[in-house]
């Protein structure tokens, strides 16, 4: 259809979305080293349909806000055309009303398939829609219906080839644009082997393209993201944990010592006033392998973002940044009274 708004997915390297992770910082830190293509972390259409829409004058950003002021998705411009939006859902209506309020802020939709986690498949979403193929096929189908923008979806392997290969050239009937597959079965964890074989055979069936996911464990450089698109015969890849852990994963370049890279990171927060707890959260884990190093024991015990700019030798830059945001808020506050 001509009015339908399309993305590229093939040749394509992605961040992959994760809770708590994939939040608007890492986004656009995961986009300035070369990531084509971020998602959000998963979040619940309920969550979307109680929130209302602000525009962040004063940081420049798109927030949806819970009454309690907790903000469920900010999103800032400079993502604007490269970010896909994970919902998490288990019907069709409360899926299409959840999307169409935020489409315009997004540059695609992906459903989640693939969450094993109990709060996920308790209520009939993530990983339990790949027992339920129809109500799997009904959710794609009425988004790509009533969406301008791309619909994907993000699934798990299904415990046999035939049943994989069945559940993808359903999906694929709906007139979505791309699958991401993690070559894992619900059952399995990070630590089994990724079924990059059974990635290759559903290429081989499908015309839409095929997003790799789950290589991290052997993905250490930018040359091993080629390795890995070429075992799964797959158009483009999708990595989650090994951006987690160094984000400048992304850069052709080669990776940028983990240290730099947390400053930096830092800094985007600092910017985007990021939550303290998300902002630790995110550094703890870059830290994984380093958490006996002096940062790594000291952000673990800071309790301000003031605290953990300091040791990561950014204060200076916090306090100027902040300075700056109250003058520019009481200016603001001034124009709007008078
Ligand atoms: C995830 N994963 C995930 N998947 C998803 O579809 N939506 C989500 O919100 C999350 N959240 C999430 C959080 C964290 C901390 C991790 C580590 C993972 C799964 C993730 O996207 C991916 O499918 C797997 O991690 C396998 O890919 P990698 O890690 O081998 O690249």
């Amino acid at each position: 259809m001509d009015h339908k708004k399309s993305m590229d997915y093939r040749k394509k390297i992605i961040l992959a979305p994760m809770v708590r992770i994939s939040t608007l910082p890492m986004r656009l830190l995961a986009l300035e080293y070369g990531a084509d293509i971020v998602f959000c972390e998963e979040i619940i259409d309920y969550k979307i349909l109680s929130a209302k829409r602000i525009e962040n004058n004063l940081l420049g950003t798109i927030d949806y806000v819970l009454s309690d002021e907790t903000i469920v998705f900010r999103t800032h411009p400079k993502e604007r055309d490269k970010l896909v939006f994970q919902l998490g859902t288990s019907d069709p209506k409360r899926a299409v009303a959840a999307a169409m309020k935020i489409e315009k802020d997004i540059s695609a939709i992906d459903v989640n398939m693939g969450c094993p986690k109990l709060f996920s498949l308790k209520g009939g979403m993530g990983a339990a829609l790949l027992s339920e193929p129809d109500k799997a096929k009904e959710i794609l189908s009425a988004l790509v219906k009533c969406l301008s923008i791309p619909v994907t979806c993000k699934i798990r392997i299904l415990p046999t080839l035939q049943e994989t290969l069945n559940f993808v050239k359903l999906i694929e009937s709906t007139g979505i644009s791309a699958v991401t597959i993690h070559g894992r079965t619900k059952e399995e964890r990070p630590q089994h082997q990724n079924h990059n074989d059974v990635i290759k055979a559903a290429a081989q069936v499908l015309r839409i393209p095929v997003i790799a996911n789950g290589g991290s464990k052997e993905i250490t450089e930018f040359a091993d993201i080629e390795k890995f698109r070429k075992e799964t015969g797959a158009s483009s890849v999708m990595i989650a944990r090994a951006a987690q852990w160094n984000p400048s994963i992304f850069r052709k370049e080669g990776n940028l010592p983990l240290f730099e890279v947390i400053r930096r990171y830092i800094q985007i927060c600092i910017d985007l006033d990021n939550m303290f707890t998300n902002t630790k959260y995110c550094v703890l884990q870059m830290m994984h392998d380093d958490m006996d190093k002096e940062e790594g024991i000291q952000s673990q015990t800071s309790a301000t973002m003031a605290q953990l700019s300091e040791i990561w030798d950014m204060k200076g830059y916090y306090e100027a940044v902040n300075t700056k945001r109250q003058i520019l808020k009481k200016e603001m506050e001034r124009k709007m009274n008078s």
